[in-house]
């Protein structure tokens, strides 16, 4: 293998570049070129193909830093549509002018989906990321337990749902145990609830703090550490009289509340909260916003103004109850050391899988007690369903505790590898040194496409 090609796809996270730079590194070593391929599978509908040389005379080019979040590569949500072989028959050809021996895919669930029909052209191997950390599978029995039935309303003319599981549970068992980009999310999440809490216990009022993750609970689940009274997940149907019952004893308790939920959180019915109607992205996903809103609606309706009038904490029920989204802001900025770490040994993994002539392979991160974390190399149909389709990992149900709304004591076991430690001393300090650095203050934003602008080398060019 001489020269590789390596591309961001999907949501970017914080931990992008560190997935590179673990990648490029271990280039280095083997004596292999890395071009970065510019706007994920953007690049490859582009006949001019835009990429970057990531390692000239096999040294990392100075602007790929893995303690910068976003990709310096860029990323997009397109994607690699399997019934058009033209397409496809184009794209190889384009790789092969390049002179790209095979190529790693840094995504998640969605370009781990479209990775087949590359894979059947050229060696094509996923490195994962995404904070929604749905990346996985919480048994390796997981994907036959997929049945699937004609749909008229769908798209794909069928829909999937998951059979009766004869599977046990256990956190050893876990394929993907962490992606890197989950454990920065949590942290801006979990602060964003303690900065919150205060405001809410100052003004005897009810937070509700809408964090991502699509339709997996594992961020809400995270946010525990800024001790939250009440985390809402998708996977477990919002039992609103058990809700309005808890945040009554906890405002009589406290005088106020905070909630966390998932942005997929669903009624009784299954109804998504914050489903925008026949809103999709461009890979497809229904665009979820507005959980938060729609659970405040229905507690102003439930709870109503006398509560609030009776204890002397405000007119009403609007003016009690608050709603603020963390948003876009957990998925960027400067990744903790967790995700640096991880997603740079996984970069390198996909490097050697790709040495070892490894095909339609992931990198995953592993744990178990004895080893701790380490990576492995995972053939990627062990992630599909008998029909070819990955699905979104859902959190396992024994991770939650649907009675206090609240991690059970397995959730808290499998929080507690991740996050013992995640924050390396570095992390505190670069805040103390850069935030107000009066240098931010005399001089504009440099934005590192500015740079990476200069390098970037298209295929006519070339060729
Ligand atoms: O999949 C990552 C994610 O951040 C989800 O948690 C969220 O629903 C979505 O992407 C947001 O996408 P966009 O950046 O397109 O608004």
């Amino acid at each position: 293998m001489k020269r590789i090609g390596i591309l961001t796809a999907g949501g970017d996270t914080p931990s992008l570049n560190a997935t590179i730079h673990g990648a490029v590194m271990r280039a280095n070593q083997l004596r292999i070129e890395m071009y970065g391929l510019i706007k994920g599978f953007n690049c490859l509908f582009n006949p001019r193909v835009p990429h970057v040389h990531l390692n000239p005379l096999f040294q990392e080019i100075p602007e790929l830093d893995p303690t910068k979040g976003g990709t310096l590569i860029g990323s997009s949500r397109d994607f690699v549509d399997p019934n058009k072989k033209d397409e496809l028959d184009l794209i190889s050809g384009r790789m092969k002018q390049l002179g790209i021996d095979g190529l790693i895919c840094i995504g998640g669930d969605g370009t781990l989906n479209g990775l087949q029909p590359l894979a059947e052209r050229l060696p094509t191997v996923l490195a994962p990321k995404t904070i929604d950390n749905d990346l996985g599978l919480n048994y390796p029995s997981e994907p036959d337990e997929w049945v699937r039935t004609s749909d008229p309303q769908d798209p794909s003319g069928y829909s999937y749902r998951r059979a009766e599981s004869d599977a046990s549970f256990d956190l050893d068992q876990i394929v993907n145990y962490a992606t890197p980009g989950y454990a920065t999310a949590v942290l801006v999440s979990a602060q964003g609830v303690e900065r919150v809490r205060t405001t809410a216990e100052s003004h005897r009022r009810i937070a509700i703090i809408e964090v991502m993750g699509r339709h997996s609970g594992y961020i809400a689940l995270g946010t525990a550490y800024g001790q939250p009274d009440i985390i809402l997940i998708p996977e477990h149907p919002v039992n609103f009289e058990l809700l309005v019952d808890r945040v009554k004893y906890l405002y009589d308790l406290q005088k106020n509340v905070v909630i966390v939920c998932g942005e997929g959180i669903v009624d009784e019915l299954g109804n998504e909260l914050g489903a925008e109607s026949n809103t999709t992205d461009t890979g497809g996903n229904v665009a979820l916003s507005g959980a938060a809103d729609a659970l405040r609606a229905r507690m102003i309706q439930m709870i109503g103004d006398n509560y609030f009038q009776r204890y002397r904490r405000g007119n009403s029920a609007r003016e009690a109850i608050f709603t603020r989204k963390v948003g876009h802001t957990q998925r960027g900025g400067r990744p903790i050391l967790f995700d640096r770490f991880y997603a740079a040994l996984l970069g390198a993994k996909a490097v050697d899988l790709l040495v070892e002539g490894r095909n339609n392979a992931v990198s995953i991160l592993q744990y178990d007690f004895k080893r701790g974390f380490h990576v492995e190399g995972y053939d990627a149909n062990r992630f599909r369903d008998r029909w070819g389709l990955i699905h979104p990992r859902y959190m396992h149900h024994s991770l939650y505790d649907p009675r206090l709304m609240k991690p059970s004591k397995m959730g808290n076991d499998y929080l507690l590898p991740i996050f013992t430690g995640a924050i390396g001393s570095d992390d505190a300090e670069h805040m103390r040194q850069t935030l107000f650095d009066p240098g931010n203050l005399a001089q504009p934003y440099h934005s590192i496409n500015t740079d990476v602008h200069k390098r970037i080398r298209y295929l006519s060019a070339e060729g």
